[in-house]
């Protein structure tokens, strides 16, 4: 291969690509169905491969495709925006290609690591914290679980885990679905995840969880595990930390902390609070990869008491590959994968360069950018404001005039405004209601971006309006 001329190339590319992003005439998202996409790009591998003309066609045909999340009308996801030093940093550790397992391989990387989980941990407040990046927030969630369950029957680590202990996991009816999935890999069962009823801001009620814990007892199970979300993945809502954990330390469960989408408010002094009582927890999921725009994956497991990583781990014995000759720990006797992505040298690299404050900054401005949007909901007679915004996401629906099923006309209107490329929002169902969720997850958005949003949505809520009536 050619490498300076591809080089040369995909640098012009990529310089293209930003400005295109940035760039609200070109739209977000150009609709294909899988055989559309087969018909403008080959995705067969052939025999001889590829000249370089055609390759260099691929990485066009595969960014033209692409939906565009760093375009500031992406406002789909928990994730969006376009975090340039940490792009920067995902790069050079493509191009350095080590893996975190021992410190031999990746010297630099693991004492970034280190410096990056110690740095978190003065914000969780665990003051003889550890922690270890994993492949993000679902899998964080597993590792929570996991450590909980080996705290409390330490022999299923090599027994298998026995059904008699009937282990009982709480969270909130709003939380994510990976407790459940973690629960059944650790052979628990899904089943026997209780969800705890959450009130109408989406979070959850302390009184209904005890009361749970206080029935699962009396039935003769284990309760061993708790889960508070910080923020919900639809409303954006922060589960009560502080009466969580006095409920926790009353019965020694495991208290965990779900911030794989609000998590990084911890940053801000101005929101924190709604995260009172973090320190009191046994773990916690941090992403960064959502709100501090991290390039995917960025995802932190922050846990409380040194040493609860290493007991997870059944063998480290395994002299070909750790051989301790440096007497420096090395990471991979803390992690369930063995080959693993450096994840933490982007975050270093945006930390490092806005600095804690400009980090703050980013946060406040997205909190500030959500209370505006949601602001216009509420100025608007044909918007209504469905769940009270607590944090990064306000959901609501247009209210058209003339006779029409709401979640039918919410979602056409979601519909239409993805199809028109302008802007791409994401929706969910609070009970039987329909529900458009605006997530503010861009650290640079700004009023004009917020502004455009609601002009893009109402001009087709009005096109749709105009066919009822
Ligand atoms: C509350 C919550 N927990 C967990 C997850 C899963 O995180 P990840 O996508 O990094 O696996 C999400 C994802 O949106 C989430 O909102």
């Amino acid at each position: 291969m050619n490498e300076p001329l591809i080089l040369s190339e995909t640098f012009n590319k990529i310089k293209k690509y930003l400005k295109k992003s940035t760039d609200n005439s070109v739209p977000v998202n150009e609709f294909k169905t899988p055989l559309e996409l087969k018909n403008v790009i080959d995705f067969d591998v052939n025999a001889k491969g590829i000249s370089e003309n055609d390759f260099l066609e691929l990485i066009d045909k595969y960014l033209d495709y692409s939906v565009k999340t760093g375009n500031k009308q992406f406002l789909n996801q928990l994730y969006s925006g376009f975090n340039f030093p940490a792009f920067i940093g995902e790069i050079f550790t493509a191009l350095a290609n080590t893996s975190m397992y021992t410190y031999e391989v990746a010297p630099v990387a693991t004492v970034v690591e280190t410096e990056m989980i110690r740095l978190m941990n003065t914000y969780t407040g665990y003051l003889e914290g550890d922690g270890i990046f994993v492949s993000g927030g679902s899998n964080a969630n597993l590792v929570a679980m996991f450590s909980a369950r080996n705290r409390t029957v330490p022999e299923s680590r090599f027994e298998g885990y026995d059904c008699k202990y009937k282990l009982k996991a709480f969270i909130s009816d709003q939380a994510h679905y990976s407790f459940e999935t973690a629960a059944n890999i650790l052979g628990i069962g899904s089943n026997n995840v209780v969800k705890i009823k959450s009130d109408t801001d989406g979070k959850m009620i302390p009184a209904m969880l005890e009361k749970e814990i206080v029935d699962s007892i009396n039935s003769g199970e284990t309760p061993f595990f708790v889960a508070a979300t910080c923020a919900t993945t639809l409303a954006g809502a922060y589960d009560p930390i502080d009466e969580m954990a006095k409920i926790c330390k009353k019965y020694a469960l495991w208290l965990h902390a779900d911030g794989s989408f609000g998590g990084s408010l911890i940053l801000s002094d101005a929101h924190r609070y709604l995260m009172k009582g973090i320190e009191k927890t046994d773990s916690f999921t941090w992403n960064p990869h959502k709100l501090m725009n991290i390039p995917l994956i960025c995802s932190a497991f922050l846990v409380k008491k040194r040493g609860t990583l290493q007991h997870n781990i059944t063998d480290i014995s395994t002299d070909y590959i750790f051989h301790d000759i440096d007497k420096i720990e090395d990471l991979g006797k803390k992690s369930i994968q063995c080959g693993r992505r450096v994840d933490a040298v982007k975050l270093w690299f945006a930390w490092k360069y806005f600095g804690l404050e400009g980090y703050q900054k980013r946060i406040d401005n997205l909190m500030s950018m959500a209370i505006y949007a949601s602001e216009k909901v509420d100025t608007h007679a044909q918007l209504e404001l469905l769940i009270p915004r607590q944090s990064f996401a306000v959901c609501f629906r247009y209210l058209p005039k003339g006779e029409t099923d709401l979640n039918t006309f919410n979602l056409n209107l979601r519909e239409a405004l993805r199809k028109s490329g302008k802007s791409i929002v994401n929706f969910g169902y609070m009970g039987k209601t329909l529900i458009i969720r605006f997530v503010i997850t861009n650290g640079a958005l700004n009023h004009s971006d917020v502004d455009l949003f609601f002009n893009n949505l109402l001009f087709e809520a009005k096109k749709l309006e105009a066919k009822i009536n």
